[in-house]
């Protein structure tokens, strides 16, 4: 490896420097479809009960409920695509912000079953960006 490679291996692995572009969407991807799940609760699901692909994130109503009531429980997920309202209303940053805090512009964390994420800057930036991959 040439000595720049290897720096450039050592500054990732040190968090100084990001990957970016597919390889960063890529992972992002992978993080919130196979670690986080947010689909399960953010995507519609068709007459068949697959996740609706056409509609992939733009929020839903729950197919889930407690046995038992619990406080300010949500039937409704919103839409997390840059295209809605939400992220119109938060803005980019408030939406990275949100990922590595799990609190919301207003200080506070979402009503359940929201889980409060607490994800890493790197993780939490390519979630971002594959988020803002989608439309
Ligand atoms: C167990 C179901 C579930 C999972 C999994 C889930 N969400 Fe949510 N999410 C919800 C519900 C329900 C709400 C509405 C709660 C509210 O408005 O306070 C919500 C709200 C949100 C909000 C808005 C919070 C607010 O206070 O307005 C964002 C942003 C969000 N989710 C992003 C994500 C992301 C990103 C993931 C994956 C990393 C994810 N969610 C995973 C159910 C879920």
């Amino acid at each position: 490896m040439s000595r720049f490679l290897s720096y450039v291996a050592a500054a990732v692995l040190a968090g100084t420097v990001s990957f970016a572009g597919e390889k960063e969407v890529a992972y992002g991807k992978y993080l919130l479809e196979e670690v986080a799940k947010c689909q399960e609760c953010h995507t519609p699901k068709t007459a068949t009960g697959e996740l609706d692909k056409g509609k992939w994130l733009k929020g839903a109503t729950l197919d889930f409920q407690p046995v038992t009531p619990i406080e300010r429980w949500h039937k409704t997920s919103p839409d997390i695509t840059p295209t809605g309202r939400l992220w119109q209303r938060w803005g980019e940053k408030a939406v990275l912000e949100y990922l590595q805090t799990g609190l919301t512009p207003k200080g506070k964390p979402a009503d359940p079953p929201m889980p409060a994420y607490k994800l890493k800057k790197v993780d939490a930036e390519a979630m971002l960006e594959y988020l803002k991959s989608l439309k």
